[in-house]
């Protein structure tokens, strides 16, 4: 694989990610409201603030290689997005605030695998700066997955004792 193509997946993937990040500060106010756990519910919030500094770090990575923020359609949010509604259309309670933990995971694993990608492209290709910023995301990243899952492992716990 050429270097050029290794900057085109990068873009293309800078791309993506600011799309998904914006689409994900409304869906996670969405779930911090619709889910009544309170630690599910104030890791989502909490990271609703970090995601919307996760827009700026991107926009500063964009200025950083000389291009124009730009976002472009991900089909993978949109499906988690999509199928999250569906399922809060048609579920409440416990079983909605267990689905909404799952979901969350689920996009916070795929965020990690974007931003590790990013992070190693940034550093083969020399923004090393850029590279420092897709990083820092990369750890809230990690954490807010650290503390669903620590919720859903609580929630879990809780329900088996309440049986
Ligand atoms: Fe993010
Ligand atoms: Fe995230």
């Amino acid at each position: 694989m050429t270097t050029d193509s290794i900057e085109q997946l990068f873009v293309n993937g800078l791309e993506e990610l600011y799309y998904t990040e914006q689409q994900l500060i409304d869906a996670l106010e969405t779930l911090a409201e619709q889910t009544n756990d309170e630690a599910a519910s104030q890791a989502f919030s909490e990271h609703r603030t970090e995601t919307q500094e996760h827009v700026n770090r991107l926009e500063q990575v964009f200025e950083q290689i000389g291009e124009e923020p730009q976002a472009k359609d991900e089909q993978v949010v949109d499906a988690l997005i999509d199928e999250h509604e569906q399922f809060a259309q048609e579920n409440d309670g416990d079983v909605l605030d267990r689905y909404n933990i799952e979901v969350g995971q689920k996009t916070e694993h795929y965020e990690i695998a974007a931003y590790g990608n990013l992070t190693s492209f940034a550093g083969k290709l020399g923004y090393d700066e850029a590279a420092d910023l897709l990083e820092e995301t990369l750890r809230e990243e990690e954490s807010a997955l650290d503390e669903l899952s620590q919720a859903g492992e609580q929630f879990d716990e809780q329900q088996i004792a309440s049986d």
